[in-house]
C-alpha cells in the first residue's frame, strides 16, 4: 500500500510540475548546479561558450544527446556532469506562522507566508534542518521539522463545477474544470479549500465543491430488435432470457406468423415489449404500389392489435427497403437498425456476441431476428457483457 502511494505521488509531481509551468516540456525535468558551468549553442565544450549557469543555480532542463541537457532558458547546451536533477515530493506544512526563506537559514529574505496545512512540493537538495521546496511556484527554504509526508484524508470524492487551481486562492489562474464524474482524493484541507489529486489533476479547489456522492451512473440505451417472428420455439427462449435479465425488446413481427403463432406474440406483449410491423408475408414492399403496401400494413396491424390489443406504432420493412413515397406515405414511422447481427446469414452464435458486444453504442438499435436458434444461444451473453458496461435495454419508443 504505501509503495503504491509513493509511486503514485511521483506521479501526481510530475503532473503538478506540468500544470504549474504549462510552458515546460513533459520531459522537462528541475535541475541543480553543483558548480559554475557554461552554456554553448551546440553541444560542443570547444566552441564559445554564450552564457554560464552559477553554482547553485536552479533551472528547468531536458535531456539531449550525450552528456548534455538543453536549458530553455538560456537557449542552450550544458554539460550534465555539472547538474544534479531534483527530484519533488508533495509535504503538507504542518505548522502556523511559517515563512519561505530564501536560503536556508531564517537570517535571509522572507518571500512569502505560508499557509498552515498548504501543500508545498521539497526537492532532494537539502541543507541541514532545512528543505528546499517550491511553495505556490516560488522556490525557497522551510524548515524540514514543519514539513510533514501528506496523508489521504479522504479517498473516492466527487467535485460540482470545480475549478482547479495551482495556489489556494481564487486570484490563481484556473489550471482545468474538473468533470462531475472524476473519482479524487483529499490531501488536506484548510481554509475553504482542499487539496485534491489523482492521475490526471491535482491542485487545489474549493472545499464546498466537494461531494462524497458517487454520481448517478450514466445508462446508456439500447434497443434490441428481433425479426421476421414470432418464431414456436426461438421467440419463447428468447423471451425467457428477456426476463431473466429484465430487458426489452422490440420484436417486428410478420402478420402470417403472428396468426400462427397468436400465443405467443400475445405474452411478448404482455411482457412488455414492443411489438413492431414487418408486413403480412415478409414481401419487399419497395416493388409493389404505395396502395398495396398500405393495405398490407394495415392489415398486419389488424392482426396484431387483435392479438395483443395493441395496434402497432412503427413498421420495419423487409430486407430495409424502402422508397421515399413510402416515407412521405405511410404514418407509421419506419425503425431500420444501426448495428446489423448477420445473424441469418452466419448463424453462429459467437459472432453475433462478438457483432453486438464490439459495436454496441447508446441508442443503437440492434437487429437480430428470432427464428435462428443462434440468435437466442447468443442473447444470455449479449445481456450479460452489455449490462455490466452500464447499458439498459428498452424498446424503440422508449429510446
Ligand atoms: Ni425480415
Amino acid at each position: 500500500m504505501k509503495r503504491l502511494m509513493i509511486s503514485t505521488f511521483f506521479f501526481v509531481i510530475a503532473c503538478l510540475a506540468i500544470h504549474t509551468s504549462s510552458a515546460q516540456a513533459a520531459d522537462t525535468t528541475l535541475y541543480h548546479m553543483q558548480q559554475k558551468a557554461y552554456v554553448y549553442a551546440q553541444m560542443d565544450a570547444s566552441t564559445k561558450a554564450t552564457g554560464s549557469l552559477q553554482a547553485s543555480a536552479r533551472f528547468y532542463a531536458q535531456p539531449a544527446s550525450d552528456g548534455w541537457l538543453y536549458v530553455p532558458n538560456k537557449k542552450g547546451y550544458v554539460q550534465v556532469e555539472y547538474a544534479q536533477p531534483l527530484n519533488g515530493e508533495y509535504v503538507v506544512v504542518n505548522a502556523e506562522n511559517i515563512v519561505l526563506y530564501k536560503a536556508a537559514t531564517k537570517s535571509s529574505q522572507k518571500l512569502s507566508s505560508v499557509i498552515s496545512q498548504s501543500v508545498a512540493i521539497r526537492y532532494n537538495d537539502v541543507a541541514a534542518g532545512w528543505s528546499l521546496v517550491s511553495y505556490n511556484g516560488t522556490f525557497g527554504y522551510m524548515p524540514t521539522s514543519v514539513l510533514a509526508a501528506p496523508t489521504v484524508t479522504e479517498t473516492k470524492v466527487y467535485v460540482t463545477d470545480a475549478e482547479l487551481r495551482n495556489k489556494p486562492t481564487k486570484s490563481a489562474p484556473v489550471m482545468a474544470m474538473i468533470p462531475a464524474d472524476v473519482e479524487l482524493q483529499v490531501y488536506t484541507s484548510f481554509l475553504g479549500w482542499s487539496f485534491i489529486a489523482n492521475d490526471t489533476y491535482s491542485g487545489y479547489v474549493k472545499t464546498a465543491d466537494i461531494t462524497d456522492n458517487t454520481p448517478a451512473p450514466v445508462m446508456k440505451k439500447i434497443a434490441l430488435t428481433f425479426d421476421d417472428g414470432p418464431h414456436k420455439k426461438v421467440t419463447p427462449q428468447v423471451l425467457a432470457t428477456l426476463k431473466q435479465y429484465d430487458a426489452k425488446a422490440t420484436f417486428f413481427v410478420i402478420g402470417e406468423e403472428a396468426e400462427r403463432n397468436a400465443a405467443i406474440l400475445k405474452q411478448a406483449a404482455s411482457e412488455g415489449h414492443q411489438i413492431g410491423n414487418h408486413s403480412f408475408s415478409h414481401d419487399r414492399l419497395s416493388t409493389l404500389s404505395i396502395r398495396a403496401v398500405i393495405a398490407d400494413l394495415e392489415k398486419t396491424n389488424a392482426v396484431i392489435q387483435r392479438i395483443t390489443g395493441t395496434k402497432p406504432t412503427v413498421y420495419r420493412p423487409p430486407f430495409g427497403a424502402i422508397t421515399q413515397q413510402m416515407r412521405t406515405s405511410i404514418s407509421m414511422p419506419p425503425i431500420l437498425w444501426s448495428l446489423d447481427t448477420l445473424d441469418w446469414k452466419h448463424r453462429n452464435a459467437d459472432k453475433t456476441v462478438d457483432v453486438i458486444t464490439n459495436g454496441a453504442k447508446d441508442g443503437a438499435i440492434v437487429l437480430m431476428h428470432d427464428i435462428h436458434q443462434p440468435t437466442a444461444d447468443a442473447l444470455p451473453r449479449v445481456l450479460e457483457v452489455l449490462q455490466a458496461q452500464g447499458y439498459t435495454f428498452v424498446t424503440i419508443d422508449e429510446l
